[in-house]
């Protein structure tokens, strides 16, 4: 394999300048399925060209531009296998980054990278500045970019998710309401735990109709409750827990301040508020969430934050930090409870809507189904 260890520097950035067309290859090997063509053993590339309606020879010149950096091996001449870089590639691999990798090099996602001058010179999303709208709304007009985009979540979800449940115990919880729960996999992931437990899986219209889709055959589906709405106005009532899964990084400060003082507003006095999120460590230390901050900027003007800017983000709402549980993955579970100052006065929010306003909104949420209780 390509090693870098010994390389000048100069060779070092040139290899990571050609680290963008290394991230096109294993998205195009995604989007063809090629592990999968090649799980049952190694294949010709002509046996591939052919199982894929591609020109042989430009597969061929990509597979060998992939097998030079451990993803898939030349076996033979012009004949590929998987490699251990390559089976995560496989749909049914335990932890299948085939959706990830298709969505990632996606014509939205990536022309999003094209122009980071833009975002680093007006602090704005490079996707709004090219189409015209935030990728939310694209989405709810892409319904197959938007059912992959679902699935890639989920499959990264799995692990993160069990991380985060594994940090941080919520036994005694009843009332677990996932704000933009997606398709629901951490809903799950609880419910399977905490047999006391119900879920509310609060999410866009759109996503709450797949999540029905999904959801159907699960054993926990008594349990749930699925509720489309926007969160950017209000959040269901009456929650215990309030889980935010991902869902802070894609929002700027303002939009997050408001999200978080829907919460604050709808959540009991003593329940908590529990955000999985990446934390972002200090200084150079190297850490996933430096490149995902800047996806985040250039997608959607949102940010990976450090613990201090979360415990900030958190008093904007009237909530308080109180503890934060690192995992073995790049994600961690910060956890806020209501600030007991800010129940003497339930509009401090500042710059966000306040929480009287929130509260005149709270109707507008629809529940597709209801099944707690039942
Ligand atoms: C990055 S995904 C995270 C999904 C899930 N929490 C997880 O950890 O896998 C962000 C979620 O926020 C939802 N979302 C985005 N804007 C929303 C809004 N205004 N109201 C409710 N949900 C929203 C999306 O539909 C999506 O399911």
């Amino acid at each position: 394999m390509h090693q870098t260890t010994e390389q000048s520097p100069t060779a070092q950035l040139i290899d990571m300048m050609d680290g963008c067309l290394i991230a096109q290859l294993i998205h195009l090997a995604a989007e063809l399925g090629l592990a999968d063509l090649v799980e049952d053993g190694p294949r010709s590339v002509e046996e591939l060209g052919a199982a894929t309606g591609n020109d042989t020879e430009a597969l061929y010149r990509a597979l060998r531009a992939l097998a030079s950096k451990g993803v898939f091996t030349e076996t033979v001449p012009r004949t590929f296998g998987l490699t251990p870089l390559a089976a995560p590639l496989l749909t049914r691999a335990p932890h299948s980054v085939r959706q990830l990798a298709t969505i990632r090099g996606s014509r939205a996602h990536w022309s999003s990278w094209t122009e980071l001058r833009h975002s680093v010179r007006t602090g704005q999303s490079v996707f709004r500045h090219l189409y015209g709208t935030d990728f939310w709304t694209y989405l709810a007009s892409e319904p197959d970019e938007a059912s992959l985009f679902n699935s890639a979540m989920g499959d990264e979800a799995e692990r993160l998710h069990t991380a985060a449940a594994d940090a941080y115990d919520l036994t005694g919880a009843r009332r677990l309401v996932d704000v933009g729960g997606g398709c629901g996999d951490l809903a799950v992931t609880f419910l399977e735990r905490y047999p006391e437990m119900m879920a509310v899986i609060f999410d866009r219209p759109q996503a709450i109709a797949e999540a029905e889709d999904r959801l159907s055959g699960s054993d926990v589906r008594d349990r749930m409750e699925l509720v489309a709405g926007d969160f950017l106005t209000s959040v269901p009532r009456g929650g215990d827990v309030y889980v935010l899964s991902r869902i802070l990084h894609d929002w700027d400060d303002a939009n997050s301040s408001a999200i978080l003082a829907n919460v604050s507003e709808a959540m009991a006095p003593e329940a908590k508020v529990m955000v999985v999120d990446a934390v972002v460590p200090n200084g150079d230390a190297p850490h996933p969430a430096k490149v995902m901050d800047i996806i985040m900027l250039a997608l959607h003007e949102g940010k990976e934050r450090t613990e201090a800017e979360f415990a900030r983000l958190f008093a904007t709402a009237g909530l308080r930090h109180t503890t934060t549980r690192h995992t073995a993955l790049p994600i961690s579970v910060v956890v806020a409870e209501a600030d007991a100052r800010k129940c003497q006065d339930s509009s401090t929010t500042r710059g966000v809507r306040t929480n009287a306003v929130a509260s005149a909104t709270a109707r507008g949420n629809t529940v597709s189904t209801s099944r707690i209780g039942r």
